[in-house]
Order: C-alpha cells, then sequence, then structure tokens
C-alpha cells in the first residue's frame, strides 16, 4: 500500500490563493468561461462525479487503459526513467487508472490526486495546490495539463513536489482542441516546457495516448533552488 504522507488536509480543495498565469503565445487560455475559481472547480467535478461517466472509466474503459498506462511506464522502467522503488503521483487521476498501472508494473508506492477522491488510488487534492511536502515524489505523472487554470500553477507544484533528479512524464495535446471541459489549449509544446524552469527536458516526441499526441518527459535538475 502507498505510504505518502499527506502534508496538509486533504478535505478541502477551496480556498486556493491564485493570481493568474502571465500571458503565453503558445496556450490560448479559456478562463473567460469561469466566473470564479469556485465555478472552475464545479465545472470540472461535475465531468469527474457524472455518476454514467465513472460507471464507464470503471467497468468498459478499466482493463483498456490500466493496460496501455501499464506499457508506457513498463517502457519508462527500461530506460531507466521510472524504478519500482519510485515514489510516484498522479497528477489528476479520476478514478486511477494510471495509478492502478504502475502498481501492475512493481511501483508499489503510487497514488493519485482529483478534486473528488477514488479511494484507495486516488486521494483529493487540486493540482493547483498539491497536498504534498516540497520534494515528495521521484515520478509523476499527467494526462490533464488541458484543465489547468493556471498553467504555471500546474507546473510549478509538479516541480514543487518532485525530488532533485525526480522525473515528469506529461500527456498533452498540441494544437488541437480539447473538451468542454479544458480550460487550455495547448499551441506549442514550448508552451508547456517553458513553464518548468526548474527541469531539464529529457525528450519530447510524439504518442497516441487517449486523444493526447505528445509526450513530453522533464527532469528536475539537482541543483534546482527552492523559489
Ligand atoms: C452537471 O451539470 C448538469 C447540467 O448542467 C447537471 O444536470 C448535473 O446534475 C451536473 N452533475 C453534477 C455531478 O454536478
Ligand atoms: C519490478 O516489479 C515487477 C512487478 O512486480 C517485477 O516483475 C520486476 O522484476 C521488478 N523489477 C525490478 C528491477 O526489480
Amino acid at each position: 500500500a502507498a505510504t505518502i504522507a499527506i502534508a496538509s488536509s486533504t478535505s478541502t480543495t477551496a480556498a486556493v490563493p491564485l493570481t493568474p498565469s502571465p500571458p503565453s503565445p503558445h496556450i490560448r487560455m479559456r478562463a473567460a468561461r469561469f466566473r470564479s475559481y469556485d465555478d472552475y472547480l464545479r465545472h470540472q467535478l461535475n465531468k469527474t462525479l457524472d455518476p454514467r461517466l465513472r460507471r464507464v472509466w470503471a467497468t468498459r474503459d478499466w482493463r483498456r487503459k490500466v493496460d496501455a498506462f501499464a506499457r508506457a511506464f513498463s517502457s519508462l522502467q527500461r530506460q531507466g526513467l521510472l524504478r519500482n522503488a519510485s515514489r510516484a503521483l498522479c497528477v489528476g487521476a479520476r478514478l486511477g487508472q494510471e495509478v492502478a498501472a504502475l502498481r501492475q508494473v512493481g511501483v508499489a508506492d503510487a497514488v493519485g490526486i482529483d478534486l473528488a477522491p477514488a479511494p484507495p488510488l486516488v486521494v483529493r487534492g487540486d493540482f493547483h495546490a498539491q497536498p504534498f511536502d516540497d520534494a515528495t515524489f521521484d515520478f509523476e505523472f499527467s494526462n490533464v495539463f488541458d484543465h489547468a487554470l493556471y498553467p504555471d500553477r500546474f507546473a510549478a507544484e509538479i516541480e514543487r513536489t518532485l525530488r532533485p533528479g525526480g522525473v515528469a512524464v506529461l500527456h498533452v495535446a498540441v494544437h488541437r482542441r480539447g473538451d468542454k471541459y479544458s480550460a487550455n489549449d495547448l499551441l506549442d509544446v514550448q508552451g508547456l516546457v517553458g513553464l518548468f524552469r526548474r527541469c531539464d527536458v529529457v525528450r519530447v516526441s510524439k504518442v497516441d495516448a487517449f486523444g493526447l499526441d505528445t509526450e513530453v518527459i522533464l527532469r528536475k535538475k539537482r541543483s534546482a533552488a527552492h523559489p
């Protein structure tokens, strides 16, 4: 079982102090559709809590997605980017298919966060303010960048909770419209990479991952000073 210490209360997702990300020519924000941060959270939760979708994610989707994630994670293991002993976090994991996949390939200490918890794989947490101490994880995975209302916070929180030398793997759609729950459109991969100032790029490659087309692998600099 996961033994990750949750730094602060996980009982609330509201009251996250946020300032809007500086404008980027590479990221088109869709913030205009949200009246407030609470409105944004409600909108995201509306999809995450949709009983029909949750049923599909837990049944028809489950095995197919876990197996696909497991293949991707096995490949990262072979490349030395993920180890069985890694402490791993999946950011925006919904029901936790990617967490199940990590555990399946031998990464026992894996957990996910999402606005709504899905025990035992996913605990409650807002990716704009992760409920973990600095330098907690060796590995983080996410495929929900398009849901970030504040892309720089999304990136800064991953960098904060990664250990120096830790690896982040992001699956994103570049220059493709997301769904109606997307908060941003990534027009150029530089828009994402440029947000990770405390990381080096290991690799950017094309993938075919549930509608997402680009895999970005980053490694937190060993000398990364905390801001
Ligand atoms: C999501 O929104 C729809 C329509 O606005 C509403 O009928 C539904 O109850 C909402 N679902 C949740 C889980 O909030
Ligand atoms: C990692 O765990 C998997 C699944 O338990 C196992 O098959 C594999 O041999 C382990 N890898 C290493 C390097 O120990």
